[in-house]
C-alpha cells in the first residue's frame, strides 16, 4: 500500500490553477486500489494571509466542497481540515527545532511571497515546517503537488532525513510527484495563478462574474486583423490546459490566420469552461447550501486521520526524550 498525502490551501474558493495542478490529479491518483490516500484542507496555512474568522471557515467549506464536487470519494479516503488535527503543530515544533535558519530565509515561495506583500509574518516564513509535519505526520510516501511546491517537498525530505540522523530512524522520506504537464498555471496576468496575486479564474462564479473573469485576461494590444501568436498569450495557455487536442490546433490556426480577436479567443474558453465544467459547478453549489453534509464527511475525516497522527507523534515524543 502506497500513502499518498495532499494538501490545498483554504485561501479562497479553489480557483482553476487550484483546480488542475492539485485536485484533479489527486483525485486521478486516489482511484488507484493500491493507493491509500490523505487530502486535507490546508486551513492553518491560510491564516498567515487571511484575518477574517468567518471567511476562514467559509473557505474550508467552498474547498471541501470543490474536492467532492469534482469526484473525490470520502470513504474509501481520508478527507480532513488540517486544524481538526492540532498534533501538526506538536509535530512543527519539533521539525522547527532542527531546521536551519538558512533553509527557511533561501526558499523561492517565501522570497517570492515577502517581496510582494505589505505584511511578512513569521508563518509565512515557517510554513514549510508546517507543511513538512502536514506530511510527516502521517507517515506520507508519495505527494502529489504543482511544481511551485517541489522545493518545500525537498526541504520536507532535508528534514525528515536530520530528524533520522539525529534520533535514529523514525520519519518516512517522502517523494514528491509533479504532473509536468499542468506545470504552473498562469493567471489572468501571465504569472502563476495565485490567490494572493489576485488574477485567477474561479470556475464556480455564477455565469455573468465567470465571464468577466475570462474576458479580463491580459493580452497584447495587436487588433483584430492581426496574426497573432498563441504561444505567448495568456488566453491560449489557459485554453491549452482544458481544451482537446482539435479545439487546440483550431484555436492555434486561428490566432495564426488573423481576423480573430482576442475577445473571441475569451469567449471560447468561457464556453468550453461551461461546457466541460457543468457537473462540477452544480453539485458545488448544491453542498455551499447545504453546509452540515460538509462537516459530517470533514468529522469523518478527522476521526481516521487522527488515529494515524497519534500514533506517529507517539514515535517522535518517545524519540525527543519526552
Ligand atoms: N503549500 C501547499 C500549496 O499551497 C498546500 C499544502 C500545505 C500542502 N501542506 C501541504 C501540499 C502538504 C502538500 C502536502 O499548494
Amino acid at each position: 500500500m502506497t500513502r499518498i498525502l495532499t494538501g490545498v490551501q483554504s485561501s479562497g474558493i479553489p480557483h482553476l490553477g487550484n483546480i488542475l495542478g492539485a485536485i484533479v490529479p489527486a483525485i486521478k491518483l486516489s482511484k488507484d486500489p493500491n493507493n491509500e490516500s490523505l487530502f486535507f484542507i490546508a486551513d492553518m496555512h491560510s491564516l498567515t494571509s487571511i484575518r477574517n474568522p468567518s471567511s476562514l471557515k467559509e473557505n474550508s467549506y467552498a474547498t471541501a466542497a470543490a474536492w467532492i464536487s469534482f469526484g473525490f470519494n470520502t470513504e474509501k479516503n481520508i478527507f480532513y481540515r488540517q486544524s481538526d488535527i492540532p498534533e501538526v503543530t506538536e509535530l512543527m515544533w519539533y521539525l522547527n527545532c532542527i531546521t536551519p535558519f538558512p533553509m527557511l530565509a533561501n526558499a523561492h515561495s517565501f522570497k517570492d511571497k515577502s517581496s510582494k506583500l505589505h505584511n511578512v509574518n513569521n508563518g509565512l516564513f515557517t510554513y514549510p515546517i508546517l507543511m513538512a509535519a502536514d506530511i510527516l505526520l502521517y507517515d506520507a510516501n508519495i505527494v502529489p503537488v504543482g511544481k511551485d511546491q517541489k522545493q518545500h517537498i525537498e526541504m520536507t525530505r532535508d528534514i525528515a532525513k536530520s530528524f533520522n540522523n539525529i534520533y535514529g530512524n523514525t520519519l518516512i522520506i517522502p517523494k514528491s510527484k509533479i504532473d509536468e504537464r499542468i506545470m504552473t498555471i498562469p493567471g489572468t496576468d501571465g504569472q502563476k495563478m495565485s490567490k494572493s496575486y489576485n488574477n485567477f479564474i474561479n470556475l464556480f462564479l455564477p455565469e455573468k462574474k465567470l465571464r468577466k473573469q475570462i474576458m479580463s485576461i491580459e493580452t497584447d494590444s495587436k487588433n483584430m486583423e492581426e496574426s497573432k501568436n498563441p504561444e505567448s498569450c495568456n488566453v491560449f495557455k489557459i485554453y491549452t490546459l482544458l481544451a482537446s487536442n482539435n479545439e487546440i490546433e483550431q484555436m492555434k490556426k486561428n490566432y495564426l490566420d488573423g481576423h480573430y480577436g482576442y475577445g473571441h479567443a475569451k469567449q471560447t474558453l468561457y464556453e468550453l469552461i461551461l461546457n466541460k465544467y457543468s457537473n462540477e459547478r452544480s453539485k458545488f453549489n448544491q453542498l455551499m447550501n447545504e453546509k452540515d453534509l460538509i462537516e459530517k464527511e470533514l468529522q469523518k475525516g478527522a476521526k481516521k486521520a487522527r488515529i494515524i497522527a497519534q500514533s506517529v507523534l507517539k514515535r517522535v515524543r518517545s524519540k525527543v526524550g519526552y
